[in-house]
């Protein structure tokens, strides 16, 4: 329990850190630096993004986004607004990889239609980074600008007809996006707020460890579910939430193949990562494991 404590104050302590490590270099965009090429670089701030329907979605249903910001840069037609955002793809979830496509200049839906000619770039699939290279492109229409001198926040609102969807979620105020240009008067911005999307993890990990909002299962400390994700990878999509203790995986006895001729086909198709290996019990007041007569080892591994 007295470790469990610790180390939830390490992580929280790490990721205050980052955070503010963040919101450092967040500010430096804003701020002048003594160089003075940087000095004269227009900003983007009050930036978020909001998505419609908000935030239980269901994964691959279509998606209404508005991104909001200001800037006092005189942004003109010569000029194009990119917007990051990652784990989103044109893609459905019956068919991922063979639907996710771009959207040309001009072709996608997007308001104000008066103002802006949008493109959307379609990011290729990744099992750790999903779509890491979906942006949307926004470009100015002849004789538009956005006026620096307005108090009221800009907006570009891409519309559910566009079926652009989340293949998979994000935590509140993910710092994944960025907005930026392709004009080298502009600096970059990180969004500042974007709303959860997707169910994120039960209980928030019984903060025993860190949720991963993508594959909506958590990394476990160490002992309160450590070596889970080689469980979720002999296993599929099992929902980890860190509420027992998980004992060491091994090996899967039964997955051993037996013969010269399944051993190819065994190391092709599994990982064969099974807890005790599959041959002994897990006591989850402590996570040993209880392993069958003729096993040893701490993941019951050996015979
Ligand atoms: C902004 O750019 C446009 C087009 O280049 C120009 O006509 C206008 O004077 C500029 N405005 C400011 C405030 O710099
Ligand atoms: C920025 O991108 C737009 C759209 O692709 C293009 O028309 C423009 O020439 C680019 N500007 C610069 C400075 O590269
Ligand atoms: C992609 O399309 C091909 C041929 O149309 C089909 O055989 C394949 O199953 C599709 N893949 C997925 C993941 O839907
Ligand atoms: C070990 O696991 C295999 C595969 O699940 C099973 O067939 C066998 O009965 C187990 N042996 C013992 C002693 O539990």
């Amino acid at each position: 329990m007295a470790w469990g404590a610790v180390l939830t104050q390490w992580y929280v302590t790490a990721a205050t850190a980052y955070c503010i490590l963040l919101l450092a270099l967040g500010q430096e965009l804003d701020e002048p630096y003594t160089d003075a090429d940087e000095d004269r670089l227009k900003s983007f701030w009050d930036t978020r993004v909001e998505v419609d329907p908000c935030c239980d979605v269901i994964l691959g249903e279509p998606l209404e986004i508005t991104v909001w910001f200001r800037t006092d840069g005189n942004f003109t037609e010569s000029a194009a607004l990119y917007v990051d955002l990652p784990r989103l793809t044109t893609g459905t979830l019956e068919n991922l990889f063979n639907d996710s496509t771009d959207i040309g200049l001009g072709e996608l839906d997007v308001s104000p239609s008066t103002l802006w000619r949008g493109a959307w770039e379609q990011g290729v699939y990744d099992e750790d980074s999903p779509y890491e290279g979906s942006r949307l492109l926004m470009v100015l229409k002849p004789g538009r600008t956005l006026d620096p001198d307005s108090d009221e926040d800009m907006f570009v609102r891409i519309s559910k007809r566009n079926r652009i969807s989340a293949f998979c979620g994000w935590a509140e105020d993910s710092v994944d996006f960025r907005l930026y240009t392709n004009s080298s008067d502009f600096g970059e911005a990180i969004i500042e707020t974007s709303p959860r999307l997707g169910d994120g993890c039960r209980a928030d990990c019984f903060e025993r460890g860190v949720c991963d909002y993508c594959h909506e299962a958590c990394h476990c400390h160490e002992g309160q579910g450590d070596k889970t994700f080689d469980i979720v990878d002999s296993g599929g999509w099992t929902r980890i939430d860190c509420a027992d203790y998980v004992c060491p995986s091994g090996k899967s006895w039964a997955a051993r193949p037996t013969t010269l001729e399944g051993r190819g086909r065994a190391s092709l198709e599994n990982h064969g990562l099974e807890e005790c290996s599959g041959n002994g019990s897990c006591d989850r007041t402590d996570a040993s494991c209880v392993c069958a007569p003729g096993f040893e080892g701490d993941a019951c591994q050996r015979t």
